[in-house]
């Protein structure tokens, strides 16, 4: 079985949570991390899980004056936050939701976002998941969050729960297929 694991990063935050995610996932399905500028060709009927994460940006998804706003974070933090490869190409999570065809697949959503209660800080993962179920993506978990600190470097034991939610995916996905694990 493939899983991919799709994503939008700035800083890198979304990016090792993706890949966190993957290796969780890796440990009984064939998987792929990609950016979601790259993602365009992807065959989506192959896939039997699709997994998708965004940063949150005010409140919600990235759109191209909060990926601008980016720019501003690296100058002010003085080298301590890095652009990633990539980071402004299109399309973002957002664009790519809007163009992505039925998908048929199972799947969750994640994002990044600070430490506070969700109602404060939005999440890019239930917009995420809102636009996979319009796609007829069949959700496996609900929309999941993974916290920064306030200089926007994942909090201790991120990628270690991130590693886990992807083993649940993986298990999810494999009950609902029928497949001993
Ligand atoms: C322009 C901008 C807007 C942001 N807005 C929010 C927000 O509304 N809520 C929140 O929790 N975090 C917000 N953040 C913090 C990011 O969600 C957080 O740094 C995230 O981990 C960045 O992910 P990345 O490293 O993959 O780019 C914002 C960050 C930036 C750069």
């Amino acid at each position: 079985m493939r899983a991919v694991v799709v994503y939008e990063s700035m800083f890198g935050n979304t990016r090792q949570i993706a890949e966190a995610v993957a290796e969780g996932i890796g440990e009984r399905m064939d998987v792929e991390v990609m950016r979601v500028d790259l993602s365009t060709e992807l065959k989506t009927h192959t896939i039997d899980l699709l997994v998708v994460g965004a940063p949150t940006h005010a409140w919600g998804l990235p759109r191209t004056n909060t990926r601008k706003g980016s720019l501003e974070y690296i100058r002010k933090s003085r080298g301590d936050l890095r652009l990633e490869p990539g980071a402004d190409a299109l399309p973002g999570v957002r664009e790519w939701l809007s163009t992505v065809g039925s998908l048929g697949a199972s799947g969750a959503a994640f994002d990044t976002r600070l430490r506070a209660p969700a109602f404060m800080t939005g999440r890019a993962a239930k917009a995420i998941a809102i636009g996979l179920e319009r796609h007829s993506l069949s959700l496996v978990a609900p929309p999941e969050s993974f916290i920064v600190d306030r200089q926007h470097h994942l909090i201790v034991g991120e990628l270690e729960r991130a590693r886990k939610w992807g083993t649940y995916l993986k298990d999810q996905t494999l009950d609902r297929a029928g497949v001993d694990h």
